[in-house]
């Protein structure tokens, strides 16, 4: 097929960043914060694609919502303010001192009263939850190895109409090596199971590093 997409280069990639709603003070305290950490910064989710998560809440109506790998909290801001005013939202985060720092940042937004932090292997924490239909939304952004473990853990503990979300599909464009990393073999087994698993309907999109959504019917 031979559609070709908007080549989104530098420029255009700033554009739409700017054009990302709702990056109030709060957030961007933590872009800043975020910046000077150096290298580490790329771990933090994209504005656009933070934007879009809170609109995908919003638009579930979502109550319960799980986070896999917060770093410093940013994603997770906009997630807990796109739940309802009673919703909650659980961070598993590996890294006590980066939970320490979101944790910082979600009250300072004006959340933390909405999300509550585990501190460990993620997969321990989602194992260790009840398994039963909870979640409306979840967002797996941690180990790249770790994505199908969390993909089957979360799917029996997710609501009907439930999405789960995974960022960083595209694996930086890595995501087509034919002799491929561990992480970015895992995440090819992933995107190739999501695209015709029959238990959840699924979306791929090329914003930022690569955004899937698959919603539980
Ligand atoms: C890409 S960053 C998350 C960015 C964050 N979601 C945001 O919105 O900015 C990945 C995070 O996952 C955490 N992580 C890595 N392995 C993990 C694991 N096994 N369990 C839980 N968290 C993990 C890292 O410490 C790091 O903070």
């Amino acid at each position: 097929m031979s559609i070709e997409p908007t080549r989104i280069d530098s420029e255009l990639a700033e554009y739409v960043r700017e054009h990302a709603s709702g990056r109030d003070e709060a957030l961007r305290l933590v872009e800043d914060e975020t910046a000077a950490m150096g290298d580490l910064q790329t771990m933090q989710t994209a504005p656009e694609q933070a934007a879009f998560l809170e609109m995908l809440v919003k638009l579930g109506r979502g109550r319960r919502a799980i986070e896999v790998g917060t770093f410093t909290g940013y994603g997770a801001i906009r997630i807990a303010r796109g739940l309802a005013d009673d919703g909650t939202l659980l961070c598993c985060e590996l890294d006590p001192e980066r939970a320490e720092v979101a944790r910082r940042n979600v009250d300072r937004a004006g959340v933390g009263e909405k999300v509550e932090f585990r501190v460990g292997p993620a997969i321990e924490t989602i194992r260790a939850l009840p398994e039963e239909p909870t979640y409306d939304f979840a967002y797996v952004d941690a180990d790249k190895t770790g994505y199908p473990d969390y993909y089957e853990a979360l799917l029996p503990r997710m609501s009907p109409g439930g999405l789960i979300t995974f960022d960083n599909v595209l694996m930086g464009g890595r995501i087509l090596d034919a002799d491929p990393d561990e992480g970015t073999a895992a995440m090819q087994g992933l995107n190739d199971l999501l695209v015709d698993d029959a238990r959840v309907d699924s979306v791929m999109l090329g914003m930022a590093d690569g955004l899937s959504l698959a919603r539980v019917p």
